[in-house]
């Protein structure tokens, strides 16, 4: 029986095995933030000299790819991107994802938004029927957090800021438990939409691409319907 542990790192060695036909010595790779992702950055290490370098989800991440030897670009210096690779802290079946479990969801966003396709990475434990098990990170301005936080009340959840938390943005997260997330890009739209709120975890008006979901028997590659 293979752990959870090594779940995640035949995903992240799958995932390489998906980037390396894709590399050429000018790219420069998304990468995402947490622990599938970390497993992602020290398979892809070996493999740097077929890429220009890395734009990063994080200090975490910047700190591991810089560790390794791998450039690490402004994301401002980087036009186009043929994938971005990350982990997700939920799942479904049309690639619908919650992410910020690492508090890295909103530099996620903005690296995702620049690639050509988002590739997720996870264990097949992070795949659902629907999303909402996990309680859904906010990231929000710190002055906004009580108008936010009863913004979400009204929506049906019951946020908790995460403690002892600052994200590399400056701003504090809610964690909210107990929405309904039955149209996960409306819902995103609607969270996004409260003022304060930089952004939601919700990762559904854009959600992966592609998901490779590993389990005991093997990786299995879903697309976004
Ligand atoms: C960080 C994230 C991560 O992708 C998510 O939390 C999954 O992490 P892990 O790979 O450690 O299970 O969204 O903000």
């Amino acid at each position: 029986m293979l752990s959870q542990q090594q779940l995640k790192q035949n995903a992240a060695l799958k995932a390489v095995e998906y980037v390396l036909p894709l590399l050429t010595p000018e790219t420069i790779l998304g990468v995402g933030t947490g622990s599938t992702a970390d497993l992602f950055i020290d398979a892809l290490a070996p493999h740097q000299q077929r890429f220009r370098g890395a734009a990063s989800s994080s200090e975490r991440t910047s700190a591991r790819l810089n560790a390794l030897g791998i450039r690490v670009f402004d994301l401002n210096q980087v036009e186009s991107m043929p994938v971005y690779v990350d982990g997700a802290d939920e799942i479904d079946g049309r690639l619908n994802m919650i992410k910020g479990g690492g508090g890295a969801l909103t530099r996620e966003k903005i690296v995702a938004s620049v690639a050509e396709r988002f590739v997720c990475i996870v264990d097949d434990s992070k795949l659902v029927d629907r999303l909402g098990m996990f309680p859904l990170p906010v990231e929000v301005i710190p002055m906004a957090l009580s108008s936010v936080a009863r913004r979400l009340q009204q929506m049906g959840g019951q946020p908790r800021e995460r403690a002892d938390f600052i994200t590399d943005n400056g701003c504090r997260i809610l964690d909210v438990s107990g929405l309904s997330i039955e149209d996960p890009a409306k819902l995103e739209s609607a969270i996004n939409d409260i003022p304060g709120v930089v952004t939601c975890g919700l990762f559904a008006i854009s959600g992966a691409d592609v998901a490779l979901v590993s389990g005991q028997n093997g990786v299995r590659e879903l697309h976004r319907s």
